[in-house]
Protein backbone atom coordinates (compact mmCIF):
# COMPACT_ATOMS: atom_id res chain seq x y z
CA UNK A 1 0.00 0.00 0.00
CA UNK A 2 1.69 3.23 -0.91
CA UNK A 3 2.51 5.76 1.86
CA UNK A 4 0.14 8.31 1.74
CA UNK A 5 1.82 12.57 1.35
CA UNK A 6 0.83 15.22 3.71
CA UNK A 7 1.36 19.16 4.22
CA UNK A 8 2.15 19.21 8.22
CA UNK A 9 2.58 23.00 8.42
CA UNK A 10 4.07 25.85 6.44
CA UNK A 11 6.31 28.42 8.21
CA UNK A 12 6.92 31.92 6.79
CA UNK A 13 9.56 34.75 7.04
CA UNK A 14 8.76 38.28 5.70
CA UNK A 15 11.38 40.90 6.17
CA UNK A 16 10.66 44.01 8.26
CA UNK A 17 11.16 46.29 5.43
CA UNK A 18 8.18 47.26 2.82
CA UNK A 19 8.20 49.59 -0.33
CA UNK A 20 5.43 51.00 -1.09
CA UNK A 21 4.34 52.28 -4.73
CA UNK A 22 5.09 55.59 -3.83
CA UNK A 23 8.01 55.56 -2.43
CA UNK A 24 8.84 53.01 -5.06
CA UNK A 25 7.99 55.57 -8.13
CA UNK A 26 9.34 58.62 -6.27
CA UNK A 27 12.35 56.70 -6.25
CA UNK A 28 12.20 55.86 -9.73
CA UNK A 29 10.83 59.21 -11.31
CA UNK A 30 14.02 61.05 -8.84
CA UNK A 31 15.95 58.51 -11.49
CA UNK A 32 14.63 59.28 -14.82
CA UNK A 33 14.54 63.20 -14.41
CA UNK A 34 18.05 62.93 -13.68
CA UNK A 35 18.86 60.43 -16.22
CA UNK A 36 17.06 62.88 -18.77
CA UNK A 37 18.71 66.45 -17.58
CA UNK A 38 21.73 64.36 -18.03
CA UNK A 39 20.98 62.70 -21.73
CA UNK A 40 19.41 66.43 -22.95
CA UNK A 41 21.54 66.62 -25.58
CA UNK A 42 21.75 62.99 -27.08
CA UNK A 43 17.19 62.92 -26.09
CA UNK A 44 17.02 65.99 -28.31
CA UNK A 45 19.26 64.43 -31.14
CA UNK A 46 17.51 61.58 -30.68
CA UNK A 47 20.80 58.56 -30.36
CA UNK A 48 18.86 58.73 -26.49
CA UNK A 49 15.21 57.04 -25.70
CA UNK A 50 13.90 60.00 -22.64
CA UNK A 51 12.61 57.74 -20.06
CA UNK A 52 8.77 57.95 -18.72
CA UNK A 53 8.00 58.34 -15.50
CA UNK A 54 6.27 55.76 -13.70
CA UNK A 55 2.93 56.06 -11.63
CA UNK A 56 1.74 54.20 -8.61
CA UNK A 57 -1.73 54.67 -10.04
CA UNK A 58 -0.62 52.41 -13.02
CA UNK A 59 1.63 49.56 -10.81
CA UNK A 60 -2.01 48.91 -8.88
CA UNK A 61 -4.48 49.49 -11.78
CA UNK A 62 -2.33 46.84 -14.10
CA UNK A 63 -0.90 44.14 -11.26
CA UNK A 64 -3.23 44.86 -7.69
CA UNK A 65 0.44 45.41 -6.52
CA UNK A 66 0.55 47.94 -3.82
CA UNK A 67 3.74 47.83 -1.88
CA UNK A 68 6.52 44.92 -1.56
CA UNK A 69 8.78 43.75 1.17
CA UNK A 70 12.76 43.67 0.75
CA UNK A 71 15.22 42.40 2.45
CA UNK A 72 17.38 46.24 2.17
CA UNK A 73 15.56 49.07 1.04
CA UNK A 74 17.78 52.04 1.23
CA UNK A 75 19.93 50.99 -1.61
CA UNK A 76 17.03 50.03 -3.49
CA UNK A 77 15.28 53.42 -3.31
CA UNK A 78 18.78 55.33 -3.62
CA UNK A 79 18.23 56.88 -7.84
CA UNK A 80 21.84 56.26 -7.88
CA UNK A 81 22.43 53.16 -6.43
CA UNK A 82 18.61 51.51 -7.39
CA UNK A 83 20.10 47.35 -6.80
CA UNK A 84 20.00 45.66 -3.28
CA UNK A 85 23.49 45.82 -1.68
CA UNK A 86 24.69 43.44 1.12
CA UNK A 87 28.09 43.26 2.09
CA UNK A 88 29.84 39.22 1.19
CA UNK A 89 29.62 37.72 4.26
CA UNK A 90 32.80 35.63 4.90
CA UNK A 91 32.54 31.68 4.30
CA UNK A 92 32.09 31.16 8.07
CA UNK A 93 28.92 32.67 8.67
CA UNK A 94 25.67 31.24 7.01
CA UNK A 95 24.73 32.96 3.53
CA UNK A 96 21.91 35.15 3.17
CA UNK A 97 19.29 33.09 1.69
CA UNK A 98 20.11 30.12 4.04
CA UNK A 99 19.50 32.51 6.54
CA UNK A 100 16.07 33.52 5.77
CA UNK A 101 15.48 29.91 4.67
CA UNK A 102 16.18 28.58 8.16
CA UNK A 103 13.73 31.10 9.12
CA UNK A 104 10.53 30.09 7.75
CA UNK A 105 11.59 26.73 7.97
CA UNK A 106 11.99 26.92 11.58
CA UNK A 107 8.30 28.38 11.40
CA UNK A 108 6.79 25.76 9.74
CA UNK A 109 9.17 22.94 12.13
CA UNK A 110 7.49 24.59 15.43
CA UNK A 111 3.96 24.79 13.90
CA UNK A 112 4.57 21.04 13.62
CA UNK A 113 5.93 20.56 16.96
CA UNK A 114 8.27 18.59 14.50
CA UNK A 115 11.92 18.44 15.85
CA UNK A 116 14.91 19.11 13.20
CA UNK A 117 16.97 15.99 13.71
CA UNK A 118 13.54 14.24 12.73
CA UNK A 119 13.48 15.28 9.05
CA UNK A 120 15.32 13.22 6.59
CA UNK A 121 15.83 15.74 3.57
CA UNK A 122 15.83 19.34 2.58
CA UNK A 123 15.11 20.67 -0.74
CA UNK A 124 15.74 24.54 -1.22
CA UNK A 125 13.13 25.40 -4.17
CA UNK A 126 13.90 28.63 -5.45
CA UNK A 127 13.80 31.19 -8.98
CA UNK A 128 17.60 31.92 -8.19
CA UNK A 129 20.30 30.37 -6.17
CA UNK A 130 22.67 32.89 -4.43
CA UNK A 131 25.81 30.50 -5.20
CA UNK A 132 26.78 27.75 -7.82
CA UNK A 133 27.80 25.22 -5.12
CA UNK A 134 27.74 23.81 -2.24
CA UNK A 135 23.81 24.14 -2.49
CA UNK A 136 21.83 26.41 -0.59
CA UNK A 137 19.97 22.81 0.39
CA UNK A 138 22.77 21.32 2.16
CA UNK A 139 23.67 24.61 4.45
CA UNK A 140 20.10 25.23 5.80
CA UNK A 141 20.23 21.45 6.53
CA UNK A 142 23.19 21.79 8.43
CA UNK A 143 22.12 25.05 10.14
CA UNK A 144 18.64 23.14 10.98
CA UNK A 145 20.80 20.38 12.05
CA UNK A 146 19.07 17.82 9.64
CA UNK A 147 21.17 14.15 9.72
CA UNK A 148 19.62 13.14 5.78
CA UNK A 149 20.11 14.61 2.22
CA UNK A 150 19.46 18.47 0.33
CA UNK A 151 19.72 20.02 -2.44
CA UNK A 152 18.40 22.55 -4.72
CA UNK A 153 15.78 23.02 -7.31
CA UNK A 154 14.97 25.97 -9.58
CA UNK A 155 11.73 25.62 -11.50
CA UNK A 156 11.24 29.81 -11.26
CA UNK A 157 7.93 30.44 -9.90
CA UNK A 158 6.86 27.16 -10.07
CA UNK A 159 9.69 26.07 -7.92
CA UNK A 160 7.60 25.17 -4.54
CA UNK A 161 4.96 23.38 -6.01
CA UNK A 162 7.45 21.69 -8.34
CA UNK A 163 9.37 21.02 -5.02
CA UNK A 164 6.37 19.99 -2.85
CA UNK A 165 5.55 16.88 -5.76
CA UNK A 166 8.94 15.69 -5.14
CA UNK A 167 8.77 15.96 -1.63
CA UNK A 168 5.67 13.76 -2.02
CA UNK A 169 7.03 11.00 -4.42
CA UNK A 170 9.92 10.37 -1.77
CA UNK A 171 7.26 9.93 0.81
CA UNK A 172 5.15 7.99 -1.38
CA UNK A 173 7.87 5.93 -2.07
CA UNK A 174 9.68 5.34 0.94
CA UNK A 175 12.92 7.26 0.86
CA UNK A 176 12.18 9.60 3.25
CA UNK A 177 9.13 10.19 5.68
CA UNK A 178 9.83 14.24 6.72
CA UNK A 179 10.99 16.50 4.02
CA UNK A 180 10.89 20.70 4.11
CA UNK A 181 10.95 22.20 0.66
CA UNK A 182 12.16 25.97 1.20
CA UNK A 183 11.51 28.73 -0.56
CA UNK A 184 13.70 31.90 -0.16
CA UNK A 185 12.99 33.99 -2.84
CA UNK A 186 15.59 37.25 -2.83
CA UNK A 187 13.87 38.66 -5.88
CA UNK A 188 15.15 42.07 -5.75
CA UNK A 189 18.45 40.72 -6.61
CA UNK A 190 16.73 40.13 -9.85
CA UNK A 191 14.86 42.97 -10.71
CA UNK A 192 15.80 45.55 -12.84
CA UNK A 193 14.78 48.66 -10.33
CA UNK A 194 15.76 51.02 -13.09
CA UNK A 195 13.12 49.07 -15.76
CA UNK A 196 9.63 50.87 -15.61
CA UNK A 197 7.49 48.02 -17.13
CA UNK A 198 8.84 45.58 -14.43
CA UNK A 199 10.50 47.47 -11.53
CA UNK A 200 7.29 47.11 -9.53
CA UNK A 201 6.97 43.77 -9.97
CA UNK A 202 8.91 41.80 -6.95
CA UNK A 203 9.40 41.39 -3.20
CA UNK A 204 11.81 39.31 -0.99
CA UNK A 205 10.20 36.47 1.43
CA UNK A 206 10.84 32.71 2.25
CA UNK A 207 8.64 30.25 2.53
CA UNK A 208 8.53 26.57 4.12
CA UNK A 209 6.39 23.52 3.46
CA UNK A 210 6.88 20.25 5.72
CA UNK A 211 5.94 17.22 3.70
CA UNK A 212 5.29 14.38 5.69
CA UNK A 213 3.97 10.29 6.07
CA UNK A 214 0.24 10.95 6.93
CA UNK A 215 1.16 8.43 10.03
CA UNK A 216 3.81 10.64 11.22
CA UNK A 217 1.94 14.06 10.79
CA UNK A 218 0.52 15.97 14.01
CA UNK A 219 -3.33 16.84 13.23
CA UNK A 220 -4.94 18.88 11.71
CA UNK A 221 -2.99 18.02 8.39
CA UNK A 222 -3.34 18.99 4.89
CA UNK A 223 -3.71 15.19 2.93
CA UNK A 224 -2.25 15.34 -0.90
CA UNK A 225 -4.75 14.27 -2.64
CA UNK A 226 -2.51 14.72 -6.42
CA UNK A 227 -0.26 17.15 -7.92
CA UNK A 228 0.30 17.56 -11.49
CA UNK A 229 3.39 19.26 -13.28
CA UNK A 230 3.70 20.89 -16.42
CA UNK A 231 6.32 22.94 -18.48
CA UNK A 232 6.49 24.42 -21.68
CA UNK A 233 9.43 26.39 -23.29
CA UNK A 234 9.31 30.39 -23.81
CA UNK A 235 11.14 32.89 -23.56
CA UNK A 236 9.04 35.46 -22.57
CA UNK A 237 10.53 35.50 -19.26
CA UNK A 238 13.77 35.03 -19.15
CA UNK A 239 17.08 35.96 -16.79
CA UNK A 240 20.81 35.49 -18.96
CA UNK A 241 22.51 35.83 -16.01
CA UNK A 242 24.94 32.77 -15.27
CA UNK A 243 28.65 30.95 -14.58
CA UNK A 244 29.02 31.73 -18.83
CA UNK A 245 28.58 35.28 -18.69
CA UNK A 246 30.65 36.26 -15.31
CA UNK A 247 30.56 40.11 -15.39
CA UNK A 248 32.92 41.57 -18.00
CA UNK A 249 32.38 45.80 -19.98
CA UNK A 250 30.09 44.34 -21.88
CA UNK A 251 27.86 41.71 -19.36
CA UNK A 252 27.93 43.82 -16.39
CA UNK A 253 24.95 46.11 -15.93
CA UNK A 254 23.20 44.25 -18.99
CA UNK A 255 19.48 44.47 -18.86
CA UNK A 256 18.99 40.54 -20.06
CA UNK A 257 21.40 39.10 -17.17
CA UNK A 258 18.15 40.17 -15.15
CA UNK A 259 14.61 39.71 -15.18
CA UNK A 260 12.90 40.67 -18.35
CA UNK A 261 9.76 39.89 -19.69
CA UNK A 262 6.53 40.18 -22.31
CA UNK A 263 4.00 40.72 -19.68
CA UNK A 264 1.41 40.84 -22.07
CA UNK A 265 1.92 37.63 -23.81
CA UNK A 266 2.57 35.92 -20.51
CA UNK A 267 -0.63 36.68 -18.98
CA UNK A 268 -2.26 35.84 -22.90
CA UNK A 269 -0.72 32.35 -22.78
CA UNK A 270 -0.26 30.96 -19.21
CA UNK A 271 -3.67 32.08 -18.25
CA UNK A 272 -5.40 29.44 -20.64
CA UNK A 273 -3.13 26.90 -19.77
CA UNK A 274 -3.07 26.99 -15.57
CA UNK A 275 -6.84 26.57 -16.15
CA UNK A 276 -6.97 23.66 -18.32
CA UNK A 277 -4.27 21.82 -16.27
CA UNK A 278 -6.48 22.64 -13.03
CA UNK A 279 -9.35 21.13 -14.83
CA UNK A 280 -8.03 18.43 -16.33
CA UNK A 281 -6.20 17.52 -13.19
CA UNK A 282 -8.89 17.46 -11.10
CA UNK A 283 -11.12 15.26 -13.59
CA UNK A 284 -8.40 12.55 -13.25
CA UNK A 285 -8.86 12.83 -9.58
CA UNK A 286 -12.58 12.91 -9.26
CA UNK A 287 -12.85 16.46 -8.12
CA UNK A 288 -15.41 18.75 -8.70
CA UNK A 289 -13.32 22.10 -9.86
CA UNK A 290 -16.67 23.91 -8.99
CA UNK A 291 -16.37 22.71 -5.09
CA UNK A 292 -12.79 23.38 -4.73
CA UNK A 293 -13.26 25.66 -1.49
CA UNK A 294 -10.42 27.87 -1.55
CA UNK A 295 -7.43 28.28 -4.59
CA UNK A 296 -4.45 29.64 -3.52
CA UNK A 297 -3.13 30.63 -6.61
CA UNK A 298 0.90 32.43 -7.91
CA UNK A 299 0.77 35.73 -6.88
CA UNK A 300 1.77 37.59 -10.03
CA UNK A 301 -0.92 39.35 -11.38
CA UNK A 302 -4.41 40.25 -9.50
CA UNK A 303 -6.84 40.09 -12.99
CA UNK A 304 -4.42 36.78 -14.00
CA UNK A 305 -5.90 35.14 -11.30
CA UNK A 306 -9.44 36.57 -11.54
CA UNK A 307 -9.60 34.88 -14.83
CA UNK A 308 -7.93 31.83 -13.80
CA UNK A 309 -10.58 31.03 -10.98
CA UNK A 310 -13.25 32.37 -13.17
CA UNK A 311 -12.28 29.30 -15.69
CA UNK A 312 -12.08 26.79 -12.72
CA UNK A 313 -14.81 27.73 -10.33
CA UNK A 314 -17.48 28.72 -13.05
CA UNK A 315 -17.75 32.44 -11.46
CA UNK A 316 -15.66 35.21 -10.49
CA UNK A 317 -13.52 33.90 -7.05
CA UNK A 318 -14.68 36.17 -3.99
CA UNK A 319 -11.19 37.17 -1.87
CA UNK A 320 -12.45 33.97 -0.04
CA UNK A 321 -12.35 31.70 -2.44
CA UNK A 322 -8.70 33.07 -4.36
CA UNK A 323 -7.15 34.98 -1.38
CA UNK A 324 -4.73 37.55 -2.39
CA UNK A 325 -1.29 38.65 -0.87
CA UNK A 326 0.07 40.12 -3.66
CA UNK A 327 -1.05 43.63 -2.69
CA UNK A 328 1.57 43.73 0.23
CA UNK A 329 3.78 40.96 -0.96
CA UNK A 330 4.47 42.20 -4.49
CA UNK A 331 5.08 39.12 -6.53
CA UNK A 332 7.57 36.21 -4.46
CA UNK A 333 7.99 34.22 -7.23
CA UNK A 334 7.56 30.32 -6.03
CA UNK A 335 6.78 31.65 -2.33
CA UNK A 336 3.80 33.14 -3.41
CA UNK A 337 0.70 30.53 -3.59
CA UNK A 338 2.44 29.18 -0.01
CA UNK A 339 2.02 32.32 1.37
CA UNK A 340 -1.55 32.50 0.25
CA UNK A 341 -1.49 28.90 2.21
CA UNK A 342 0.17 29.69 5.00
CA UNK A 343 -2.28 33.46 5.87
CA UNK A 344 -5.39 32.00 4.57
CA UNK A 345 -5.74 28.01 5.66
CA UNK A 346 -6.44 27.98 9.30
CA UNK A 347 -9.98 28.67 8.71
CA UNK A 348 -10.88 25.65 5.99
CA UNK A 349 -12.73 22.71 7.94
CA UNK A 350 -12.09 19.19 7.98
CA UNK A 351 -12.81 17.26 4.53
CA UNK A 352 -12.57 21.06 2.95
CA UNK A 353 -10.29 20.66 -0.29
CA UNK A 354 -8.32 23.42 -2.24
CA UNK A 355 -6.01 23.80 -4.38
CA UNK A 356 -2.11 25.45 -4.37
CA UNK A 357 -1.13 26.54 -7.36
CA UNK A 358 2.03 28.08 -9.45
CA UNK A 359 2.96 29.42 -12.65
CA UNK A 360 5.45 31.68 -14.54
CA UNK A 361 8.43 31.21 -16.06
CA UNK A 362 9.64 28.11 -18.38
CA UNK A 363 6.49 28.47 -18.83
CA UNK A 364 5.87 26.43 -15.99
CA UNK A 365 2.70 24.91 -13.96
CA UNK A 366 2.12 23.32 -10.28
CA UNK A 367 -0.84 21.81 -8.96
CA UNK A 368 -0.99 20.63 -5.82
CA UNK A 369 -4.37 19.50 -4.47
CA UNK A 370 -4.99 19.21 -1.20
CA UNK A 371 -8.04 18.26 1.79
CA UNK A 372 -8.06 19.19 5.41
CA UNK A 373 -7.77 16.45 8.10
CA UNK A 374 -8.18 17.87 11.33
N1 LIG B 1 4.09 53.40 -14.98
C1 LIG B 1 3.22 53.98 -15.84
N2 LIG B 1 2.96 53.46 -17.05
C2 LIG B 1 3.57 52.32 -17.41
C3 LIG B 1 4.47 51.67 -16.56
C4 LIG B 1 4.72 52.26 -15.29
N3 LIG B 1 5.56 51.68 -14.40
N4 LIG B 1 4.92 50.55 -17.16
C5 LIG B 1 4.32 50.51 -18.37
N5 LIG B 1 3.51 51.59 -18.53
C6 LIG B 1 2.70 51.94 -19.69
C7 LIG B 1 3.26 51.36 -20.96
O1 LIG B 1 4.24 52.20 -21.50
C8 LIG B 1 2.03 51.26 -21.84
O2 LIG B 1 1.77 52.54 -22.38
P1 LIG B 1 1.19 52.67 -23.88
O3 LIG B 1 -0.13 51.97 -23.86
O4 LIG B 1 1.14 54.14 -24.07
O5 LIG B 1 2.19 51.97 -24.75
C9 LIG B 1 0.91 50.96 -20.84
O6 LIG B 1 1.41 51.37 -19.57
C10 LIG B 1 0.56 49.49 -20.79
O7 LIG B 1 1.76 48.73 -20.62
P2 LIG B 1 1.80 47.17 -20.62
O8 LIG B 1 3.20 46.70 -20.36
O9 LIG B 1 1.11 46.63 -21.81
O10 LIG B 1 0.92 46.88 -19.30
P3 LIG B 1 0.07 45.63 -18.87
O11 LIG B 1 -1.32 46.05 -18.71
O12 LIG B 1 0.37 44.43 -19.71
O13 LIG B 1 0.66 45.34 -17.41
C11 LIG B 1 2.11 43.76 -16.30
C12 LIG B 1 2.02 44.97 -17.20
C13 LIG B 1 3.56 43.33 -16.23
C14 LIG B 1 1.61 44.14 -14.92
C15 LIG B 1 1.21 42.62 -16.84
O14 LIG B 1 1.46 42.41 -18.20
C16 LIG B 1 1.44 41.30 -16.14
O15 LIG B 1 1.37 41.19 -14.92
N6 LIG B 1 1.64 40.22 -16.91
C17 LIG B 1 1.85 38.90 -16.37
C18 LIG B 1 3.19 38.89 -15.78
C19 LIG B 1 3.56 37.65 -15.08
O16 LIG B 1 2.78 36.97 -14.46
N7 LIG B 1 4.80 37.34 -15.14
C20 LIG B 1 5.33 36.26 -14.44
C21 LIG B 1 6.46 36.79 -13.69
S1 LIG B 1 7.14 35.52 -12.77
Amino acid sequence: MSITPVISATGLFTPPDSISNEELVESFNAYASAFNAENAAEIAAGGVTELMPSSAEFIEKASGIKARHVLGKAPILDPAIMTPRWPERPNGEISVMAEIGVAAARDALARAGRDAGEVDAVLCAASNMQRAYPAMAIEIQQALGIDGFAFDMNVACSSATFGIQTAADFVRSGNARSVLVVNPEICSGHLNWRDRDSHFIFGDVATAVLVEAKDIAPKPHWEILGTRLKTVFSNNIRNNFGFLNRATPETAGAADKLFVQEGRKVFKEVVPMVAAMIVEEAGRLGIDPAALRRMWLHQANAGMNRLISQRVLGHEASEDESPTVLDTYGNTSSAGSIIAFHKHSDDLGAGESGLICSFGAGYSVGAVFVRKVA
